[in-house]
């Protein structure tokens, strides 16, 4: 098989409010791109796309330069409006031999190596998707517009889903193609068009730099620890 990671990197970061998009947001040394590329270029070989928000092309290049990548065919290409839009760009710059295409937030800098490699196998083996999930350890309720509880949701039936989320290629692109509804996922997508997706587990690493406070915690996690 000839794997492709894309890494859509093209989110303006609102919520965040770091001053930059959020993959260029500063983390210890380096931005949040770079540590979620050092986590790429340490699993399965594969061509790299990164997608990146207009006029940030080069400062990506940067990135890949200071994460490794020296040895890795890597294309930057610019991303679109909603999330579906950037994936979509980033499987147009996919080499013509790539059958498994891994798509992971930038966002999920600290993402474990071995999380990719597990995508990977789970999609080498057979499965048209896999997606890696962790357990649901807040209890979940449905709340109406009024903020009134309106009932429970049974946990034991709940995954958080991150990414590296995998996919055939073939499968993601025709996928994708048919979209129209708006999703939050790659794997939502695949599952409207009717593909079954595998779980394989997640990490609490893989955790989404989404809030200030997360931004704090990754920080955390990067600093040199005090000699
Ligand atoms: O906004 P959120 O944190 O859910 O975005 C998840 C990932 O999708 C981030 O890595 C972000 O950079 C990326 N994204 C993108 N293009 C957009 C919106 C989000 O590449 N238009």
């Amino acid at each position: 098989s000839r794997l492709a990671v894309v890494v859509v990197a093209a989110g303006s970061g609102t919520r965040l409010n770091g001053g930059a998009p959020k993959a260029f947001v500063p983390l210890g040394e380096h931005s949040i791109l770079h540590h979620a590329l050092r986590g790429v270029f340490a699993g399965p070989s594969a061509q790299v796309v990164i997608v990146v928000p207009a006029g940030y092309e080069n400062a990506a290049r940067a990135a890949v330069a200071t994460a490794g990548g020296h040895d890795v065919t890597v294309s930057v290409v610019t991303g679109g409006a909603s999330r579906q839009g950037s994936v979509a760009a980033g499987l147009a710059a996919l080499d013509d031999g790539v059958d498994i295409v891994l798509v992971h937030d930038a966002a999920r800098a600290l993402t474990p190596p071995v999380v990719f490699e597990r995508v990977f196998d789970a999609v080498a083996a057979g499965a048209a998707a896999a997606i890696p999930t962790v357990p649901v350890v807040d209890t979940i309720k449905r709340v109406d517009v009024a903020g009134h509880v309106v009932g429970g949701v049974d946990r034991s039936e709940l995954a958080a889903a991150q990414t590296p989320q995998g996919f055939r290629r073939s499968v993601l692109a025709a996928a994708v193609a048919a979209a129209t509804a708006d999703h939050t996922d790659d794997a939502s997508v695949v599952a409207s068009a009717g593909h079954t997706v595998v779980t394989v587990e997640g990490d609490a690493l893989s955790f989404k730099i989404t809030t200030a406070p997360d931004l704090e915690r990754a920080r955390a996690l990067v600093a040199p620890h005090a000699a």
